[in-house]
């Protein structure tokens, strides 16, 4: 028996000690985000190896510990949960879900099988059906929550591979624009293929694939005996926030028998608003669709979800079970998770999606999108008022690329003074953008999807661009060279 200073238990008032300590300062941080800088990670580096410890072999105290993570490590970050975030893809991170992990947590329960936990299975049961609800697929449909959207769009491949090609599925061919995410190609190495067999079709002037590329591709394939199974359309792209015209890929996947794919990661909850809804008709007909919570419904970083038109061919794919498990459930209401999925033993996720969901309903959600669609469109109206500022990409969801043009300065030369008018801007530390290259230009983006960012900060981020473009002016670097 340990004694009782060995013992691993926290007597209760050890536990709420420690609770306390942590909420105390988890709402403290949380209450200063719009103070702290976009990002600080000067000195990163250095905090990072001062950290490197061997394998403690006696305990500190739990106080100390806090004021490690709180004082010192968490300051020195990219600020993610901050207003001035705008930056690749954000996403907020509720404190809700922070809660609904907690609980999850401290009670531990196990709801890849249904018989461990009933109750707790079928609230996120209940979860998976609200997202394909979100998607408009239905009654069949049937999904996972994964850790995120290439977890997601991983089992998306697999289950498609298990549908469509025989056990040697070498030929099968793939299909995404040059704006697909690089999560379908690592998918697909994942799931066996190699790189050659994913296809990167052109897009159009607005980024959008281009159908008569992708019949092309499609007709090659065929013609030299490989087999086109997977189509991936986008609904909102990483780089642009371009929505692919899914309609049509659906009725082409349809008529040519292909696993239609949808890549909502970033954009698929802007279905909750008339204008995405519109823009992204067509995607009730995909096979199978990717959603992050972590984007889209501003959740903290760790939930994506899979939603599979056809339930069936999702179980397909993973089921599997063995003799030391309990039994798995025969009705086909009853979901157990782990003969959806490649996991097992797992967090409870969708405690995370149903606290918050539960406690406003999605109406305050969904006003939340319809208002970083309205904030997107003032940042490119404000960026096209200043002088020499050119939209890459006008808004088609909640992000715009941009660039500062330059009489004389091209190339490589223009793409140097944009990164350092990135530079500035971030150098301000009340927004933080990043850039991408588009069509072999560099290109800032701004990206609005945190539930904190409010039109102040738009301006503000405005006002910084204005300035930076005024000091790259003065400093003359933007004169003819
Ligand atoms: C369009 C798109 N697809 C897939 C992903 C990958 O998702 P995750 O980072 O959750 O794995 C992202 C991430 O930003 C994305 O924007």
């Amino acid at each position: 028996m340990p004694t009782e200073d060995r013992s691993l238990e926290l007597s209760p008032g050890d536990f709420r000690r420690l609770i306390d300590g942590a909420a105390r300062r988890a709402v403290d941080h949380v209450a200063s985000l719009p103070e702290q800088p976009s990002a600080d990670v000067e000195g990163g580096v250095e905090l990072a190896r001062s950290l490197v410890e061997p394998l403690p072999e006696t305990g500190r105290p739990a106080e100390e510990l806090l004021d490690l993570l709180f004082d010192r490590v968490i300051p020195k970050s990219f600020n993610t949960a901050g207003p001035g975030y705008v930056a690749y893809i954000p996403g907020g991170g509720l404190p809700h879900s922070a809660v609904a992990d907690f609980i999850a947590d401290a009670t531990n329960r196990y709801v890849g099988v249904f018989a461990a936990a009933p109750g707790l299975a079928q609230i996120e049961t209940n979860v998976v059906r609200w997202l394909a609800d979100i998607l408009g697929y239905p009654e069949g449909a049937r999904g996972i929550l994964t850790t995120g959207g290439s977890l997601a769009t991983f089992s998306a491949v697999v289950a498609a591979r298990r549908d469509r090609l025989p056990e040697n599925f070498l030929s099968g061919m793939l299909y995404t624009s040059d704006q697909g995410h690089h999560a379908i190609e690592k998918a697909a190495l994942l799931a066996g293929f190699p790189a050659a067999n994913v296809r990167r079709i052109a897009s159009d002037e607005r980024f959008r694939i281009r159908l008569d590329a992708l019949e092309s591709a499609i007709g090659e394939d065929r013609a030299a005996g490989r087999t086109p199974f997977f189509v991936v359309g986008n609904a909102g792209t990483t780089n642009t926030g371009a929505v692919d015209d899914l309609a049509a890929l659906a009725a082409l996947c349809e008529r040519d028998r292909l696993w239609f794919h949808v890549d909502g990661a970033y954009g698929g909850f802007f279905r909750l608003t008339v204008e995405g809804r519109r823009r992204m008709a067509g995607i009730e007909r995909s096979d199978s669709a990717v959603l992050d919570p972590h984007k889209g419904l501003f959740l903290p970083y760790g939930t994506g979800a899979l939603l599979v038109r056809d339930g069936e061919k999702l179980k397909r794919a993973h089921a599997l079970t063995a003799e030391y498990l309990p039994s798995m459930q025969e009705a086909p209401d009853l979901v157990d998770f782990n003969l959806l999925s490649p996991e097992l033993s797992r967090d409870f996720r969708g405690l995370r999606v149903w606290l918050p969901l539960k406690m406003h309903g999605i109406g305050p959600f969904r006003t939340n999108l319809e208002e970083k669609l309205d904030l997107t469109r003032l940042a490119a109206r404000g960026l096209a008022e200043i002088p020499g500022m050119e939209i890459l990409a006008e808004p088609q969801l909640s992000i715009v690329a941009f660039r500062r043009a330059a009489e004389g300065r091209e190339g490589a030369d223009l793409d140097e003074l944009n990164r350092d008018l990135l530079a500035r801007v971030n150098g301000r530390q009340r927004v933080y953008l990043t850039g991408t290259m588009l069509r072999g230009r560099f290109a800032i983006r701004i990206c609005i999807l945190s539930f904190r960012t409010h039109r102040d900060r738009i301006e503000m981020a405005l006002e910084d661009i204005r300035a930076a473009a005024a000091d790259i002016r003065g400093s003359g670097e933007d004169e003819h060279g």
